[in-house]
Formats: C-alpha cells, sequence, structure tokens
C-alpha cells in the first residue's frame, strides 16, 4: 500500500509540472543602460570604393572631425545584456548587431522579466511593441492617470536605480496562421521617446510561436540565421548627449552653431545598425543557409527605406507568400523576410533610395561556398525551411519526428498513463487480496467450529 501512496505523490508533482509547461517558459533578462563612444565608421574607409573617408567629399561631410563638426565617434547611451543581478559579466553579443541592444525572444505562452538597471546620467526606461502590459511596465512618460506611486515607477527610472519589467505574450499576441512563425517586433526607452531612441537605446524584440525556440540556445528551431538590421537615419542633433559630442570631440568647439542647418545635416547619420559605408562586420553565412532578415525601420520623414539584397531573392510572407528583392520600411515598421541563400560572393544590402545610397546606408553580406556538411544539410530545390537536422535536437518516436517540446509532452503523457495504469493494478491487486483473505478467514472459521461440534460430542460420550 505504501508503494500506492508515493505513485500518487508522483502522479500529483507531474500534474503540476504539465501545468507549468503549460504556462510558457519565464525569461529573464538583465540590462544595463551604459554609456559607450560609438564610432559609425571604425574602418576609417567606405569599405566599397575603398576611398577613405577624409578622401571622400560626401562621406567626410559626415563623418570627419573638424573645428565644428563631431566627426565619426558620438557618445551614446545603450542597453546592454549582463548575466545576473550584479551587471558585471556582459553578455556578449554578435558585432553586425552594432549598437542595437540585445535581442529578447519569447514564445506564446511565456513570460518576459526585464531587469533594468540605469547606469546613465539621464532618467530612462525600457518599452516593448507587441507584448501584453500592465501600467508597472509600459516604461513610458505621460500622464496616464496612474494613480498610485508604484504603478508610475516604470515611467522614468532615475541614473543610479532600477526597476523589474514584466511582459507576458497571450495568445492573442502571437503570430497567426497568416504571419511568419515570429513577429518582429522593438523595445526602446520611452521617457521622451523620439530623444532617447536618437541617443541609442532601442533594441530587437522577437515573439515567436510555441516550439520554435530551442530551449538552451534561444535560437529559432526552423533556420539556420537571424540577422536584425536596423535602417535609420539617426539624428544625432536629437540626441541627449549632443552638448557633450561637441565639447568632446569637435575641434573648436566655440565655433559650433546648434542651429546651423549644415550642423545637424553633418549628425544625421544613414546607418545600418549605426554603422555606415558598409563598416558593419558580421553578415557571414553559408551557401545553402536558410536565414531570416529582420529589419527595423526607425525614424522620421526622411527615413523611408528600400532595403535591397544584391545576387539574391528572398520570401516575404503575409497570407501568401511573394517573392522579391527589395523589402519596404517606414518609421516604426518591422518586417522579417526569409532567404534560402545560394549565390556564393560578397554582395552588397544597401537602402535603394539615392539620397541615403551616398550618405552611406550600404553594407556588405557574404555568403561562402557549400561545404560538405552543408551540402547534406539542405536541398536547395526546396522552398521550405529545413527541417532541424541537427540530430541533438530531433528525437524520432514511433517512427515520427517530434521537436524538443513535443518530445517533452509526449514524455509527460507516457508517465501520466503509466502512472494511472500502475493505480488501477494497485487497487485490482488490492481487491484480490481482500477476497483472499476473506475466503481464508471463512474455512478458518469453518474449521473451528468443526473442532468444536467433534470435542462437543466426544465429551457427550
Ligand atoms: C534595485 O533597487 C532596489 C531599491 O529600489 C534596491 O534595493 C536593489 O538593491 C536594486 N538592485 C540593483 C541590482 O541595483
Ligand atoms: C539641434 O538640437 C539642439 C538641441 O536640442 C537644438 O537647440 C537645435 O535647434 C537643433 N538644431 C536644428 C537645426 O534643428
Amino acid at each position: 500500500m505504501l508503494s500506492c501512496k508515493q505513485t500518487w505523490h508522483t502522479a500529483f508533482h507531474l500534474h503540476l509540472l504539465v501545468h507549468v509547461l503549460a504556462e510558457g517558459a519565464t525569461r529573464v533578462y538583465y540590462l544595463g543602460i551604459r554609456e559607450v563612444d560609438w564610432n559609425y565608421a571604425p574602418l576609417g574607409k567606405n569599405t566599397i570604393t575603398g576611398q577613405s573617408i577624409a578622401n571622400d567629399m560626401i562621406a567626410s561631410s559626415f563623418l570627419q572631425p573638424a573645428e565644428n563638426r563631431i566627426g565619426s565617434i558620438y557618445r551614446k547611451s545603450v542597453y546592454k545584456q549582463y548575466l545576473d543581478e550584479t551587471y558585471t559579466s556582459e553578455i556578449p553579443k554578435p558585432s553586425w548587431l552594432g549598437f542595437l541592444g540585445p535581442i529578447i525572444r519569447a514564445e506564446v505562452g511565456d513570460t518576459i522579466i526585464v531587469h533594468l538597471k540605469n547606469f546613465g546620467r539621464r532618467p530612462f526606461t525600457i518599452h516593448p511593441h507587441g507584448v501584453f502590459y500592465k501600467k508597472d511596465s509600459e516604461g513610458s512618460l505621460y500622464p496616464d492617470e496612474s494613480s498610485s506611486q508604484d504603478l508610475k515607477k516604470d515611467d522614468a527610472i532615475p541614473p543610479g536605480r532600477n526597476h523589474t519589467y514584466t511582459w507576458t505574450v497571450p495568445e492573442d499576441h502571437g503570430p497567426t496562421d497568416d504571419d511568419p512563425a515570429c513577429l518582429t517586433w522593438i523595445y526602446h526607452s520611452h521617457v521622451d521617446a523620439a530623444k532617447d531612441i536618437a541617443t541609442g537605446l532601442i533594441g530587437p524584440l522577437l515573439i515567436c510561436r510555441e516550439g520554435t525556440l530551442k530551449s538552451v540556445s534561444q535560437r529559432r528551431h526552423d533556420a539556420d540565421l537571424d540577422f536584425f538590421l536596423m535602417f535609420s537615419v539617426v539624428d544625432e542633433n536629437e540626441s541627449w548627449h549632443l552638448d557633450q559630442n561637441i565639447a568632446s570631440f569637435c575641434g573648436d568647439p566655440s565655433t559650433v552653431d546648434e542651429e546651423d542647418e549644415g550642423f545637424r545635416e553633418s549628425n544625421k547619420m544613414h546607418a545600418i545598425n549605426g554603422k555606415l559605408y558598409a563598416n558593419l562586420p558580421g553578415l557571414t553565412m553559408y551557401e545553402g543557409d536558410w536565414v531570416n532578415w529582420y529589419l527595423l525601420g526607425m525614424g522620421q520623414e526622411i527615413d523611408i527605406h528600400t532595403v535591397h539584397f544584391h545576387a539574391e531573392t528572398f520570401l516575404y510572407r503575409s497570407g501568401k507568400t511573394y517573392r522579391a528583392d527589395v523589402a519596404d520600411l517606414f518609421p516604426g515598421t518591422f518586417e522579417v523576410v526569409e532567404m534560402l541563400v545560394g549565390n556564393p560572393g560578397t554582395w552588397l544590402l544597401h537602402c535603394h533610395v539615392a539620397d541615403h545610397i551616398h550618405a552611406g546606408m550600404e553594407t556588405l553580406f557574404t555568403v561562402f561556398p557549400k561545404h560538405d556538411s552543408v551540402l547534406l544539410k539542405t536541398n536547395s530545390y526546396t522552398e521550405t525551411p529545413p527541417e532541424d537536422e541537427d540530430n541533438g535536437h530531433h528525437f524520432v518516436l514511433f517512427g515520427s519526428k517530434l521537436a524538443h517540446s513535443q518530445v517533452e509532452a509526449t514524455i509527460i503523457f507516457l508517465a501520466v498513463t503509466g502512472v494511472l495504469l500502475f493505480l488501477i493494478a494497485c487497487t485490482f491487486l488490492g481487491v484480490i487480496i481482500y477476497l483472499q483473505r476473506q475466503k481464508r478467514l471463512r474455512r478458518n472459521r469453518r474449521s473451528i467450529l468443526d473442532e468444536g461440534f467433534k470435542l462437543m460430542s466426544t465429551k457427550k460420550h
């Protein structure tokens, strides 16, 4: 009977586990706001023409420091990710992210917790697009009728202070059947949204269907690579650090006229992730890779961008699937295009607006030739994303291929069924033992009675 009791406990715990899984994962992020000196063109040249910035008339008007020009280096405030609440070990991010904050990923049903600490010199926040939040986690300062002081703490985190933001992803915030598997969003500071974003406080947020993300790396099961690119004319004249930048980087700060249109124009950085003229590193892939390009448009009325990929086409899903090689972006619009890369070489990737090309909104990506393992990996004639060929993440059960989350669900289902069967068997066995014992007792009673009769009859004699 003891073993049956233990089984009950196990069954109860399994029930809790199922409950937890059904509730989705909790994804915790420690983000810190830090100041950095950001170089929009650290290579000192236009990598596409090979010309040095100093010798390029247009590039130098944006990037060459002078008496009354800031040049290519600007102080910015950015989001960085840390390992824990000590905010001492920074989690490195891919070089191609530029000054964008770390990628926050979650699935439908998950809870995202962001512990944000402000190491900057002004109040800042974090405000997400596309997820569910209550008033204490909106991260926006405006007269929103929030009465209690606790509901205002998220609106502006003073320097040196912190706040914890909780966002959830209910079913009605997830991708629909007509959407791609993951929706592209952003997060940014929203004390003064325009100025906070121009200062550098923006990053990518990805919301996926259940079962899309690997549990450890958080990368997608159904793709080889993810790249997030923000096309934005970053207006450094709008940055909170403008005065500091003039003081630190202009040859003679006293000659600067902040009202001068030429000065203002020199601070408009036509950037992809904060780099100009193909100074953005790390956009490399292999022929045959299935690549998701998440494209973010930000800025103002000049920020109408047409993102053109040389040598490759991509698929754009919006109910139906379309093929194109140019994607449109407006300020505050986010798109994902899917590309089966098939043409080895180093290729241009740029905004197709003529003025923006001149001003440096271009970069390069490199497709390495297919190597043997990749040859096995993808059939280049299919237009569906590759099944995850990484055997470590796939299981075959009863002849069908299952993803990690499906395997978890199956194991729990089998365990619960096993426990139930065991309980039924225990009960059945108990009944049989009881009946047996009753039978034996009756037999014993009968033999005792018999003995009694025998005794009585011998006494009579
Ligand atoms: C966050 O702020 C609280 C007080 O508001 C403080 O007790 C705590 O130590 C802070 N945490 C960090 C990591 O700074
Ligand atoms: C640039 O920004 C400064 C500070 O916000 C402002 O005073 C100035 O008018 C701006 N210049 C132009 C040309 O808009």
